[in-house]
């Protein structure tokens, strides 16, 4: 007989371009709901923080196979209320975040090996349910079975301006946010142009335009929008 493994609750997918609120609304809705947050974007930073690491040429980044991006030793540890990521061992945090990771790191998950690489390691997080996955392709691909769907949209200046007051620029001028707003546009035309998983809305998606919304807002909306699916 074939035995089904039974999730203890549903898994929640947020998928979305940079800077529209998905890795802060992700884990303040599954804080809320008493899920766990995995941050799928971190991953790909951290295999693009241990490339860099590495010293190996950036033009050789694209010809390396699965086994090789596996040697990189990228692994994320169970905690609380998410995962932690490990780098060969190492806790990272801020690593994640440098200008020069986040430069390169569209340019590494657009590559086949780098995504494969990774896909069991998501797959695991989500085998008992009561997750919240954010990232590009979380409904797609990672997890195409989940119950909740929530595709995020921002308008591009409102993303702009919400990236650098995470960055402590509260008031920033037309220059700053063209500058910044540049630079998400970029890397959101590398995410939903590549061959492999690229962004877009899964068709079973509820699309949440958070332009208007505050915080506080949109993290509501998708614990209801939870409520409403799934009767949780
Ligand atoms: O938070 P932010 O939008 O800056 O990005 P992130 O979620 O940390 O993801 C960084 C990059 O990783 C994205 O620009 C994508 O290129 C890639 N990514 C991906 O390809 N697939 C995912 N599931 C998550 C991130």
């Amino acid at each position: 007989m074939i035995s089904q493994h039974r999730r203890e609750g549903p898994i929640v997918t947020l998928d979305g371009p940079a800077g529209s609120g998905k890795s802060s609304t992700a884990k303040a809705a599954a804080t809320r709901l008493g899920f766990r947050h995995l941050d799928s974007g971190a991953l790909y930073r951290a295999l693009t923080f241990g490339l860099l690491r590495s010293g190996l040429a950036e033009k050789e980044w694209a010809a390396l196979g699965e086994e090789e991006f596996q040697s990189l030793n990228i692994d994320l540890e169970t905690t609380e209320h998410g995962f932690q990521v490990l780098v060969a061992g190492q806790e990272v945090d801020s690593e994640l975040r440098t200008p020069g990771v986040t430069e390169h790191v569209s340019a590494v998950a657009s590559i086949p090996a780098s995504r494969n690489s990774l896909l069991a390691l998501q797959r695991r997080t989500g085998v008992d349910g009561r997750l919240v996955a954010d990232g590009r392709d979380m409904g797609t691909v990672v997890f195409p079975d989940a119950e909740v769907k929530v595709y995020l949209i921002a308008d591009l200046k409102e993303r702009a301006r919400r990236r650098l007051k995470e960055v402590g620029e509260c008031s920033p001028d037309n220059f700053k946010i063209a500058r910044q707003a540049k630079a998400l546009d970029t890397r959101d035309r590398s995410d939903t142009q590549r061959s492999i998983s690229p962004l877009k809305k899964a068709e079973d998606a509820v699309e949440l335009d958070t332009t208007g919304l505050e915080f506080e807002e949109q993290v509501q909306a998708v614990v209801d929008l939870v409520a409403r699916l799934t009767l949780f």
